[in-house]
């Protein structure tokens, strides 16, 4: 079942099924983005906020299961990318290098775009290693080329001496000149108290989703969620002025990601 959500800027579209099934009855070679949140193999029932069971990241059949369902979920993907688009792949330390491997097998080499390294800083640490606190989002190509928009990031300097012709400039941490953005980015993970919290587990940030699709597509373009969960892609493509697809295989997360689009009202882009 699906239904259409209009916002001032993007058309969005959440189907509720099954991510390979949904794909296939997609046109392909539409989507400038096709962006992927799978379950990451952690083992356990997720839960949402109230308690209440939102989607199972279990695998009796261990990693060989869970390494089948990614390499038909990439299959499935990739025709749905247009010439120029790029996949995302978001995983964790627990699948992430397997991840890349299925991409580079279902993309080639030559077709690796970028290893983003998403970190943040939540609760928690083990006591026998460095705290886990990083996803990698691996982007890859369809194509020869493919859409890029180049971002700036601040770069803190740590005095001002030194510097002749470059612009400096001040805020309350120091003083910072503006660079090219890198492939890691730090980005909060979000808080169960901040609005934009829907109470659906692993839910991505805004921040986070919005810098992916500007990074990959232009406005008008369409961005493609096979893992949908509560949203979080759907609505920064409809905040950004891109179309967008989601599906989900948990009704709640449907019903979630409906919800929160109809919220959707301004668009609301970053200058
Ligand atoms: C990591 S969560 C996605 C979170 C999402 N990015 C957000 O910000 O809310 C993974 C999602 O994959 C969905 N999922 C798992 N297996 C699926 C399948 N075969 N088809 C479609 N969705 C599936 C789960 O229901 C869950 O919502």
């Amino acid at each position: 079942m699906s239904r259409r959500h209009v916002s001032n800027a993007g058309k969005v579209v959440v189907h509720h099924g099954d991510a390979i099934e949904q794909a296939a009855n997609m046109a392909p070679g539409r989507a400038q983005l096709v962006y992927l949140d799978p379950p990451f193999f952690s083992g356990k029932l997720r839960r949402n906020r109230a308690g209440g069971p939102a989607y199972e990241d279990r695998w009796p059949g261990g990693m060989a299961e869970y390494l089948a369902f990614l390499r038909r979920l990439i299959g499935a993907a990739k025709p749905l990318l247009a010439p120029t688009g790029v996949i995302a792949l978001h995983l964790d330390w627990r699948a992430s290098h397997h991840g890349r491997l299925e991409l580079e097998q279902a993309f080639g080499h030559e077709s690796f775009v970028n290893e983003i390294i998403w970190a943040y800083k939540t609760g928690g640490a083990g006591k026998r290693f460095l705290a886990r606190k990083h996803d990698t989002i691996c982007v890859y190509a369809a194509g020869a080329t493919w859409k890029f928009h180049p971002q700036r990031e601040k770069s803190y300097l740590a005095h001002r001496y030194g510097f002749s012709n470059i612009e400096i400039h001040q805020d309350e941490r120091g003083p910072y000149t503006w660079a090219n953005m890198r492939d890691v980015w730090e980005i909060p993970a979000l808080r169960g108290n901040q609005r934009e919290a829907a109470g659906y587990p692993t839910q991505k940030p805004l921040a986070l989703m919005t810098r992916i699709i500007e990074c990959f597509s232009d406005p008008g373009d369409l961005v493609v969620d096979l893992c949908c969960g509560s949203g979080s892609t759907l609505v920064a493509a409809a905040q950004c002025g891109r179309n967008a697809i989601g599906v989900d295989a948990s009704a709640d997360a449907v019903a979630m990601a409906r919800q929160r689009l109809n919220e959707t009202r301004t668009p609301t882009r970053r200058p």
